[in-house]
């Protein structure tokens, strides 16, 4: 980093300083006026963000809002590559203008703080700092002032707010008309401006949610999520909140390409990260969600140790890493009541020793299960006894789960006690070189950087929905990557082959959702694609293995590679249809996967991201002009092409459907 100007000066008339990213294009704006500090943002030189207001309200302090003057400034910028452990990308480049503001107040107390700007090519991130100073200790902050007040009638895609749950449908309205949201929130302005709301390293802090401004059509302030006697964020000084993101751009496809959220968390912490590897996953899971098994004791209970090894069996035949168990430990039974788990305990037709012992001959990874039913802290009280037990029988990854309410009572699952929680168990799975995938998780701000054992999560609505509700539309596919898929990892868990149920004859329903129309709302090819574009370094086969058994589709997801030199997104519409491509990190492959909404959809792409001086296969796994999502979601061709960099590709998308392609050098 290279710091080009430092200035403390007295502030007699300096009341606005300003900040533009590295290629000019992105502009930051900071006033301090009598009625208190306020940003604004220029792309291209038009306004997009009006001057918003910035500050903090506090439980027993006076609040830093007025009455603030500019006591100092610091200019820095800095250009650098990192790699990543694992990712979409192996290298990212880190290149932002960096702005700190120091504020004082003019009277009383004088108490300082700093607002910190990083202006990148792709985006801005904003946070504050409190520092350490006689006059302020103990921080209770009741209400952060934070402002994004937007300049027109955008259209939005956004989940209303909700401090427990990320699992609801996309809703697209015009900025006017949404109320409040969690992040990321994306919009699309009228000449094509594509920006979206959300935050990084989220850190020791509150969840943020957005809520309308009264009398404001157009703006947002921060709502943060609040611990059971109404204070957001219980904190001291010095403090740092999480930064506060606007991700910009002049296309969709690179708004999905942005690295901003990762590049504002810090850098590795985890020292040897050789026993991180991402994989790909089957599971003892979908059949309990169809309702043809159960979690618990029974006739039909799923995580019993000869049906374990047939799935280990069909993992290692099939180039899969890893075998999700849920199910093998008592508690379940006790469903909704408090603690309902011990963690540990396996079920009496399940011998959890012979099972790992038996997935480590074969070298496959046993993936354990920590569902605490809300119960978190029970969990942290049983860390050393969980991480230990899973530790000594050689399983690398647990997936933890925490549905229905925080049992801590008034504890919210997005509010600071909760962050603190996920990030605790993350740093206590890394000292037993554990990998984490959380489901019913605080959404990911980038901390999978920092600590890249904290690989998926679920926070989004997932394939489990289709089991036992109306489950989610052609659409929603589309929309997560622009969404939700700006902040990270999605474990949405792709892959259901038996689309209708057909096989699933002694089915059961056991959840109220479902009303007895429950399907998957997609063609099987569009299921492939969607290995593609939801990318999650651990990357689920979701189905039954009895379903993929002699299927030639899935020899798609058995070749499919689990880490990337480069994604590259070809096409994109917000809700309508995207194609992405991933270079496998680990041979010449490359995939691609195309969806579309519940339309058809025909487009040419050439393949110029292909070696020029190669000649490759294409396996192409697509819809016939048969294949429809409602009436013929089964019908697929698979077929095989001669393709270079020159080639020109058709694809055809049925309603509802997709396409996976994977490229191989020919030899
Ligand atoms: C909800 C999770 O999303 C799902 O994957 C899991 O099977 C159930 N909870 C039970 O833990
Ligand atoms: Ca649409």
């Amino acid at each position: 980093m290279s710091i080009c100007m430092v200035i403390f000066y007295n502030c007699t008339n300096k009341d606005s300083l300003s900040i533009k990213s590295p290629n000019n294009q992105l502009k930051v704006q900071f006033n301090a006026m009598d009625n208190g500090v306020f940003y604004s943002l220029y792309f291209k030189d038009s306004l997009i963000v009006r001057d918003s207001k910035l500050g903090f309200h506090f439980k027993e302090m006076d609040p830093l809002e007025k009455n603030l003057e500019i006591s100092g400034f610091e200019y820095s910028n800095s250009n650098t590559t990192w790699t990543q452990v694992w990712g979409e990308n192996n290298n990212i480049v880190d290149h932002y203008n960096q702005l700190i503001v120091s504020l004082q107040e003019k009277e009383n107390r004088k108490r300082k703080f700093d607002i910190v700007f990083k202006v990148y090519n792709d985006g801005v991130g904003f946070r504050y700092e409190i520092p350490e100073q006689k006059s302020i200790d103990s921080i209770n902050i009741t209400n952060e002032l934070t402002e994004f007040n937007l300049v027109e009638n955008h259209t939005g895609w956004y989940i209303p707010a909700n401090f427990e749950s990320y699992e609801a449908l996309y809703k697209n309205e015009s900025l006017s008309e949404i109320q409040s949201a969690n992040t990321p929130i994306t919009f699309e302005s009228k000449n094509g401006v594509f920006m979206s709301i959300h935050e990084a390293n989220l850190t020791n802090y509150a969840g943020m949610t957005l809520e309308k401004s009264k009398n404001d059509d157009f703006s947002f302030h921060s709502n943060l999520v609040p611990w059971p006697d109404g204070v957001k964020v219980k904190t001291k000084a010095p403090m740092k909140s999480p930064w506060r993101t606007i991700q910009i751009s002049d296309s969709a496809e690179k708004l999905v390409e942005s690295n901003l959220i990762l590049n504002l968390n810090e850098p590795n912490k985890i020292e040897d990260t050789t026993w991180i590897e991402p994989m790909k996953y089957i599971g003892v899971w979908w059949g309990m969600h169809l309702g043809t098994h159960t979690w618990t004791l029974g006739e039909k209970h799923g995580a019993n140790t000869k049906d374990t090894k047939k799935y280990i069996d069909f993992a290692a035949k099939h180039n899969i890493s890893g075998v999700l168990v849920e199910g093998w430990n008592t508690g379940w039974e006790n469903w909704g009541k408090k603690d309902a788990f011990d963690f540990v305990t396996p079920y009496e037709d399940f011998n959890l020793k012979e099972v790992t012992a038996y997935a480590a001959s074969k070298n496959i990874n046993f993936i354990g299960h920590v569902e605490t039913g809300g119960a978190a802290q029970s969990f942290e009280n049983n860390f050393d006894k969980i991480f230990s037990l899973y530790h000594n029988l050689g399983v690398k990854t647990v997936k933890t789960g925490y549905a229905g309410g925080i049992q801590t009572k008034g504890q919210y699952h997005h509010g600071q006690f909760m962050v603190n929680h996920y990030r605790e168990v993350v740093k206590q799975a890394a000292k037993y070189e554990i990998m984490i995938n959380a489901h019913e998780p605080i959404k990911p701000t980038g901390i999978r950087r920092t600590f890249p054992n904290m690989m998926t999560r679920e926070g989004a609505r997932g394939m489990e929905w289709n089991a036992w509700s109306s489950g989610n539309p052609p659409e929603h596919h589309t929309i997560l990557p622009f969404t939700r898929g700006l902040a990270g990892p999605i474990d949405y868990t792709p892959g259901t082959f038996d689309i209708l149920y057909k096989n699933a004859k002694n089915r059961v329903k056991w959840n109220d959702l479902d009303d007895g129309t429950s399907r998957v709302n997609t063609t099987l090819a569009k299921q492939l694609g969607l290995f593609v574009v939801l990318y999650s370094p651990l990357q689920m086969a979701s189905d039954l293995i009895d379903n993929y058994e002699g299927q030639p589709a899935f020899k798609f997801i058995e070749n499919f590679a689990v880490d990337w030199k480069t994604s590259k997104v070809l096409n994109g519409k917000i809700g309508d249809y995207i194609t992405v491509v991933r270079k496998d990190k680990n041979s010449d492959d490359w995939f691609l996967g195309s969806i579309t909404d519940e339309n058809k959809l025909s487009f040419e792409i050439e393949l110029q991201f292909l070696d020029t001086d190669k000649t490759y296969i294409a396996e192409i796994y697509a819809d016939t002009a048969l294949s429809d999502w409602k009436t013929n979601p089964q019908e697929i061709k698979i077929f095989k092409k001669e393709v270079n960099s020159k080639t020109i590709l058709k694809l055809n998308l049925a309603p509802g459907g997709g396409q996976a392609i994977r490229f191989t050098p020919k030899l």
